[in-house]
């Protein structure tokens, strides 16, 4: 194996570059994969921006990516089943590289086949969705708001609640036009938020009653229009702050209605907690992606060696889903 490898690098700029940097080495409980293929994140940006020292940033250098699919190339003590060649995908930070290391408990195998450059860019969204309907507490014919559903991670996670069995999944956009993508991933109910009333909305679709579950992926004010849109005895999980990290809430909305409101994060997440939560993937979520039921929406696909304008296209808004890095084969 080589001693150093390609890999997307923040740290110099606005975008990411192309560098040579040492490879890494698995130590004990560590299981190092060659990469295949990796997808992007919305944290990959600020994750850059903080680092660009041309606009006031940190400089540092870092290794970009949090998902990968590729195959397993060496193994350090203690790492349980895993074989050298077995076929793996998985959310692990430093992911934009030919070679990435993980714990070997947050690795994945991957669905019989599944090509690399899709399977990148189904880990992240797995393991928060469900870990977040885990949270609270779902279960098949209840219902789901999905707000921001037509980020990456929502999107994954409307097909994700219907191969479950929620009988009614309602998801937000921004965008008109983006009410077909939304249908794709099995949204029964779109709404559209800028000038429709969330709460109201989300009422009308459920009889009075509200949703069971509501995964938010944009915070901000909508979190506090959330609350009165879940019935009484729900639960609200934030996921994600797109629209800010601030929220007023009425604690009429949370108290009256008995709610249960959860925060998940899970790059910041206790090793052992995340094992359990990805251990928790295993066998339904997997077999759902085996059969197809859930497929990630990919925005293009492009050499890793050749990353042009994605951070740009990233940063403006214009991607709908991931942007996918590919790497030959070693
Ligand atoms: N908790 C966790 O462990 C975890 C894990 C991964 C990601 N996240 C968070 O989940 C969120 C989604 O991540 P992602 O990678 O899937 O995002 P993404 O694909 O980059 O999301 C893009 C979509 O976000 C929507 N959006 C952007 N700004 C918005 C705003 N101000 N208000 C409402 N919607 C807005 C847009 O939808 P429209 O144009 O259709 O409105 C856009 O298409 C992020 O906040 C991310 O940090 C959390």
């Amino acid at each position: 194996m080589p001693r150093t490898m390609r890999a997307l690098v923040g740290g110099f700029g606005p975008d990411w570059a192309v560098r040579e940097v040492a490879r890494p080495e698995p130590g004990p409980g560590q299981v190092l994969i060659r990469t295949r293929a990796a997808a992007t994140n919305n944290g990959d940006i600020p994750m850059l921006d903080r680092a660009d020292p041309t606009r006031g940033g940190t400089g540092e250098a870092f290794v970009a990516g949090f998902e990968y699919a590729g195959t397993v190339a060496a193994l350090g003590d203690g790492t349980g089943d895993w074989r050298v060649g077995d076929a793996v995908m998985g959310s692990t930070p430093h992911s934009f590289a030919e070679y990435v290391l993980a714990d070997h408990r947050h690795v994945l195998p991957l669905p019989d086949g599944l090509d690399p450059a899709v399977a990148c860019a189904l880990p992240t969204g797995l393991l928060t969705e469900h870990g977040a309907l885990t949270a609270a507490g779902f279960t098949a014919g209840q219902s789901v708001l999905i707000t921001g559903a037509s980020a990456g991670i929502g999107l994954i996670g409307a097909q994700l609640a219907k191969a479950l069995g929620a009988a009614h999944v309602i998801g937000t956009t921004r965008a008109p036009g983006k009410r077909a993508l939304l249908t794709e991933a099995g949204v029964d109910t779109v709404v559209v938020t800028p000038g429709t009333d969330l709460s109201a909305a989300v009422l009308a679709a459920t009889g009075g009653r509200g949703v069971d579950v509501v995964l938010d992926h944009v915070g901000g004010p909508t979190f506090a229009r959330c609350l009165p849109a879940t019935r009484h005895d729900g639960h609200v999980v934030n996921i994600g702050r797109l629209d800010g990290p601030a929220s007023t809430i009425d604690l009429d909305d949370l108290s009256y209605r008995h709610l249960t409101v959860h925060g998940v994060s899970f790059g910041f997440t206790r090793p052992d907690e995340l094992a359990a939560v990805i251990a928790g993937l295993r066998p339904e979520v997997l077999a759902a992606v085996a059969r197809g039921a859930i497929r990630p929406v990919i925005d293009r696909t492009v050499p890793l060696t050749e990353p042009g304008d994605a951070a740009g296209r990233l940063r403006s808004g214009a991607a709908v889903g991931k942007i996918v890095f590919t790497l030959p084969d070693a």
